[in-house]
């Protein structure tokens, strides 16, 4: 993967990850039974939430995990905000920002700081149904098979470049909790190994496309 100025990020093997979350944090919980692991090639250093109380946080700190939390009702405007989320993503000094189920959009200071390096899992086959109802839209459309995507984040909604995709089928007695939860399972392991991949092989972007290897 890139910094911002094109400069090859060192994937080592102790790529540092700091994930980013909002909710129950299983995608978390994947990753830290992944990277106790030495030859898994990154290990997750810090968590960051957008809000206090959540399972996510816990799951970090029975982990031994620091965490931060930066809730937008805290500061003035959005901007501060993403300001002040950026600081606290940058003090572990991270080679790699995973967003696991954090549900908003980062602005154009942390775009700045940790673009390029910088992955979202939706739970959907973009660049179908992006946004915050990936499910629930791509059921209500009626689809008959939908998934998870891995992406490179950038400054628009789910529409970074796509690292892999994981196919699932929706059953015909499906609700939007069901069929989340058999995505979250080829998510979780989906992110594992994508991550663990880019860790170890290094990640190319170029344009749309994207590709392991350095
Ligand atoms: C995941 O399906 C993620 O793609 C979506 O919200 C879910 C978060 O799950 N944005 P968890 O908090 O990792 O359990």
């Amino acid at each position: 993967m890139q910094t911002p100025s094109g400069q090859p990020v060192d994937v080592t093997s102790s790529t540092r990850l700091v994930v980013l979350v909002s909710g129950a944090g299983s995608n978390l919980a994947a990753l830290l039974a992944a990277h106790t692991d030495p030859a898994y090639g990154a290990r997750v250093v810090g968590v960051v939430a957008d809000r206090p109380g959540i399972r996510a946080l816990e799951l970090a700190q029975e982990a031994g995990i620091p965490t931060a939390v930066v809730s937008l009702k805290d500061f003035p405007d959005r901007a501060v905000w993403d300001e002040a989320l950026t600081e606290a993503v940058a003090v572990f000094s991270p080679d790699l920002v995973v967003l696991a189920g954090f549900m908003k959009l980062v602005g154009a200071p942390f775009l700045a700081r940790f673009g390029g390096r910088m992955l979202n899992a939706h739970p959907a086959l973009l660049p179908s149904f992006p946004g915050a109802h990936g499910v629930r839209d791509a059921l209500a459309y009626g689809v008959k098979v939908t998934g998870c995507s891995l992406i490179v984040v950038d400054e628009g909604v789910d529409s970074g470049p796509i690292v892999a995709q994981v196919a699932v089928p929706v059953e015909d007695d499906d609700d939007e909790a069901s069929l989340h939860e058999r995505i979250k399972v080829a998510e979780r392991a989906l992110l594992v190994d994508v991550v663990g991949r880019a860790a170890r092989e290094g990640l190319v972007v170029e344009g749309r496309r994207t590709r392991f290897g350095r």
